[in-house]
């Protein structure tokens, strides 16, 4: 692939502080953020990748084109043959706090998994976690919530099926939770580059941290609310709100906004439309949860919340993205500890993080790798401050 493209840009002082809103830093092969269209990963539209194997969604983002069926009956392989787990570190993972959040007890695991398997290698390495961490993330699971002895690894049984299998959640439909997990896992891989955890992960890469080193500190980025714990103040949200009559829902956001709450999962940093991955997620849930109760109230408030918000002429976009939905379907499907719903998005994520990763070590500037992260602070005087 070609070398950066020349880009004609100058950052105004308006520009500064805003967290590089907007302003190019790099480039990205495997996802792009259109804010009418949203997410496509290498081109593809995100709806037209939703219902696929998530193995194809995958092989697509490290090898930028989609599997054939021999291609992808050998990435399946591939990837069940680098998912072994070392017992040892599943022991170690049962020692963590039980104190701790299920986000930390994951970033945990991740620096364990690589002080005990690193290869150096970024391609070797993001791979090899995409294989693991399905397995690290259903011991996480059942051992913090205490559901019984680990259940060993099945990795022919499929991505995704396999962490449904271990996973073993008591007293669930796992069709239903494998339907959802399947399409959940796909939509949330990848949304450009410049998302706080995958430039955070890239960041920390271009000091030539390994993969697991980089991909913690991309996970911590996804831990905080303003990012990746989106779902969970969106879940909390929707249970607040507590009604699916129209006329119920706008009294409670109009009371809520003018009580100086926030309304949570409409509206996004780069998005001006509804996000298609909430799309995709409405759809899923008329066919997994059509009468589940929270599934009324996030479909009342699709069609009531933009409505409201719109009379702020200030809010660029009133529209739902993925985190509104995404909490609702999950406890559709048994999770109902909102304090994991963080931890199935980086999962997820760990897949895009691992590409671009790879891509910015492995392939950008012809093969040399970016730069070492390094922007540039503009230093103030103390009367130049604003307080
Ligand atoms: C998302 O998936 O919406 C993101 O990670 C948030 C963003 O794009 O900034």
């Amino acid at each position: 692939m070609a070398d950066a493209p020349e880009v004609d840009f100058q950052v105004t002082a308006a520009q500064l502080d805003t967290g590089l809103r907007g302003v190019p830093v790099g480039t990205c092969w495997t996802s792009l953020v259109d804010p009418d269209e949203g997410v496509s990963y290498v081109g593809y539209p995100i709806a037209d990748l939703a219902y696929l194997p998530p193995e194809s969604v995958i092989y697509l983002l490290y090898n930028k084109d989609l599997p054939n069926e021999q291609q992808l009956q050998e990435f399946r392989q591939e990837l069940a043959g680098r998912s072994a787990v070392d017992p040892e570190l599943l022991d170690l993972i049962a020692q963590l706090p039980r104190s701790g959040h299920p986000m930390e007890w994951f970033c945990a695991a991740i620096q364990l998994l690589g002080m005990t398997t690193k290869t150096g290698d970024y391609k070797e390495d993001a791979l090899n976690l995409v294989a693991r961490i399905p397995e690290v993330l259903a011991a996480v699971f059942r051992i913090r919530e205490g559901w019984g002895a680990l259940i060993a690894s099945e990795p022919e049984r499929g991505y995704v099926e396999n962490f449904v299998y271990m996973l073993g959640m008591p007293g669930i439909d796992p069709e239903k939770q494998l339907k959802l997990l399947r399409t959940y896992y796909n939509l949330h891989m990848d949304h450009g580059g410049g998302n706080l955890s995958t430039f955070t992960g890239k960041a920390v890469a271009s000091g030539l941290a390994d993969v697991y080193q980089s991909m913690s500190s991309a996970m911590n980025g996804l831990a905080g609310p303003r990012h990746g714990r989106a779902t969970q103040d969106c879940f909390e949200m929707v249970q607040e709100i507590g009604s699916s009559d129209p006329d119920e829902v706008e009294k409670r956001i109009r009371a809520r906004l003018d009580s100086g709450g926030l309304v949570f999962g409409f509206g996004h940093a780069v998005l001006r439309s509804e996000d298609p991955r909430a799309k995709v997620e409405f759809d899923l849930g008329e066919e997994i949860a059509p009468d589940d109760e929270y599934f009324r109230i996030v479909k009342a408030m699709r069609s009531v919340v933009p409505k409201v918000l719109s009379e702020n002429a200030k809010i660029q976009n009133p529209y739902p993205n993925v985190d509104f939905v995404s909490g609702t379907l999950l406890r559709a499907v048994g999770f109902t500890d909102m304090e994991y719903y963080t931890t199935l998005f980086g999962w997820s994520r760990v897949a895009g993080i691992g590409a671009q990763i790879a891509d910015e070590r492995l392939n950008f500037r012809s093969g040399r790798g970016v730069a070492i992260y390094r922007p540039k602070y503009i230093a103030v005087n103390q009367d130049q401050r604003s307080v």
